[in-house]
């Protein structure tokens, strides 16, 4: 199965999935791209380290021509995984790739998802709240943010004197652990 990655920052979950499937290749999963809509993202020189090529996205072309499907063709991509992919995905990518696209989710959602509901503003919203767990959603893409079916969810207990930044670590600890298990799965 060949992948694409999707991603806006860090590149911490692309990281630990590029370097799962180049380890592991009975695995069967090929990170084939990795694309990314800032230009000045970490992930983008994590990739190239590894041989994997990368993409850089305009939004006026990603939302208004569909040139990006070329490039996903080209490539043979049959799975996408958004991994920290802030921009929402056009109807036509949708479209192109049914059922094909994940993303990750670090709360337990429906709960705090949605636009505006990314990163350090979900932990500070969960913390907020107090709630007593939070944990990672892995999804299918559709039209609208966080909104597809749920594919895999786990939670983790949260201690009351937990700050916003230590949920976040144990939350992204959940996502690097189970990831790219998903991601096999579908292979
Ligand atoms: C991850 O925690 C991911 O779940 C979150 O952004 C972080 C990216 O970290 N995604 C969202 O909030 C999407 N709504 P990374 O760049 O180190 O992988």
């Amino acid at each position: 199965m060949k992948l694409a990655l999707f991603v806006s920052g860090t590149g911490s979950n692309a990281r630990t999935i590029i370097d799962r499937f180049q380890a592991h290749p009975e695995d069967g999963v090929e990170v084939v791209l990795l694309v990314s809509n800032k230009a000045n993202a970490g992930a983008l020189l994590m990739a190239a380290e590894r041989n994997v090529p990368t993409l850089v996205l305009k939004r006026d072309g990603f939302n208004n021509s569909e040139a990006l499907l070329d490039d996903l063709k080209h490539f043979n991509v049959d799975l996408i995984a958004l991994a920290g992919f802030l921009w929402l995905v056009p109807a036509y990518l949708v479209r192109a790739f049914p059922n094909r696209i994940l993303n990750i989710h670090p709360a337990l959602l429906p709960d705090y998802g949605g636009k505006g509901m990314y990163g350090a503003n979900v932990h500070r919203a969960v913390k907020a709240n107090g709630e007593t767990e939070s944990g990672i959603t892995i999804h299918y893409v559709n039209e609208k943010y966080d909104e597809g079916n749920t594919v895999f969810q786990a939670a983790v207990r949260l201690d009351p004197e937990d700050t916003p930044e230590k949920i976040a670590e144990r939350v992204l600890r959940l996502e690097h652990a189970n990831y790219w298990r998903v991601i096999r799965r579908l292979r």
